[in-house]
């Protein structure tokens, strides 16, 4: 049954959302995804030091279109002062929510102190989740994983403080830090943080077709689901699952292909929209890693990938893709 998500005053149509994804879920992936009927976006991971000091690349990465709303900005860091000027900085940029990252292993991140190096000790988070609380008028969250190592669960203990510190709702990646997206399916502390506070639990991790949110749900008892890697090279996911959400058959949704037609399609309007805001040169870099997920699997698509590899030039990419469609998939 399809419901719908709220989070302090926004309203989310229904309880799908895209995870952030750094290096892919910029603003033309996120319109795809969008078109699909996704019901909430998050910007990719944003340096509040970066958006305090006015690092343009970062404000760059934070553009977003009109049609993405409602969309979070998340902001990684440690110093509950810098996160917070940067959260007022995200609202007056037109971010609807806030969101703290509390789980990224990435190196240049932990060394900080910042992303997942933070669930190390939750004493410190409830000052960091009051600091930025009380700087902005939009809703905050976070999104954790379940501890920094497996045996260190965190959750119930995080859930409560956020809760009491006024943060708005809660995405839980079921893995630890160290796991990095290894065992992403450690769905029981997801279902604990669910019987422990009454804000939104957003579950996340280990969705891989789309009746696996039914599982999901089922078995965490969560207000909504984020996914992540499933929906790499396949915005139309979220439309998958939203059939399922409104009753159709997972079996048959889960083994319905994509109409490549259609496929092609999505990839020229991405290549489109990028080309709008990121210019020709990284249009052209970017799209590479993205072609590389829409193709996986179909015939002789390494060859097809070899070529894109080499292209320096859009109209030699858009040639690839045209000859491609036209030698094995037309009618
Ligand atoms: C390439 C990549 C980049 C990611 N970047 C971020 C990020 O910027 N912020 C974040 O909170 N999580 C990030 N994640 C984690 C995802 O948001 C998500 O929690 C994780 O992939 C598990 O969900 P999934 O199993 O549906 O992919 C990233 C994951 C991947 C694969």
């Amino acid at each position: 049954m399809k419901k719908t998500l709220t989070i302090g005053n926004i309203q989310v149509p229904n309880q799908l959302i895209l995870a952030p994804m750094a290096g892919y879920t910029d603003s033309p992936y996120r319109r795809c995804c969008k078109k699909f009927g996704v019901g909430l976006l998050y910007s990719e991971v944003i340096s509040s030091l970066g958006l305090v000091f006015g690092n343009k690349k970062t404000f760059e990465m934070m553009k977003f279109h009109p049609d993405e709303h409602p969309i979070s900005l998340q902001l990684f860091g440690n110093s509950p002062d810098k996160m917070a000027e940067a959260a007022k900085a995200g609202e007056q940029f037109g971010f609807d929510l806030i969101d703290l990252n509390l789980g990224c292993p990435a190196p240049k991140i932990v060394k900080n102190g910042a992303g997942g190096e933070l669930l190390k000790d939750p004493m410190k988070l409830p000052e960091l989740f009051r600091t930025v609380v009380q700087a902005v008028s939009i809703p905050v969250t976070i999104k954790m994983r379940v501890g920094y190592q497996p045996e260190a669960n965190v959750v119930r203990e995080v859930a409560i403080m956020a809760e009491e510190a006024g943060i708005q709702a809660i995405a839980i990646h079921g893995s630890t830090v160290i796991q990095n997206s290894l065992g992403s399916r450690q769905w029981g502390p997801i279902r604990e943080a669910k019987e422990s506070v009454s804000i939104p639990i957003l579950a996340n991790g280990g969705i891989k077709k789309p009746s696996d949110i039914l599982t999901l749900l089922e078995e965490t008892k969560a207000d909504g689901v984020m996914i992540g890697r499933a929906a790499l090279g396949r915005p139309w996911f979220f439309r998958d699952c939203l059939a399922i959400l409104e009753g159709q058959d997972p079996y048959k949704i889960d083994h319905h292909a994509i109409d490549t037609n259609e496929m092609f399609a999505v990839i020229q309007q991405q290549i489109e929209w990028m080309l709008e805001c990121k210019g020709e040169v990284t249009t052209i870099r970017e799209m590479r890693t993205h072609l590389h997920h829409y193709l996986k699997g179909f015939p002789e698509s390494s060859q097809v990938k070899d070529k894109i590899n080499k292209t320096k030039n859009l109209e030699e990419l858009r040639n690839i893709l045209r000859t491609y469609k036209n030698t094995f998939f037309a009618l």
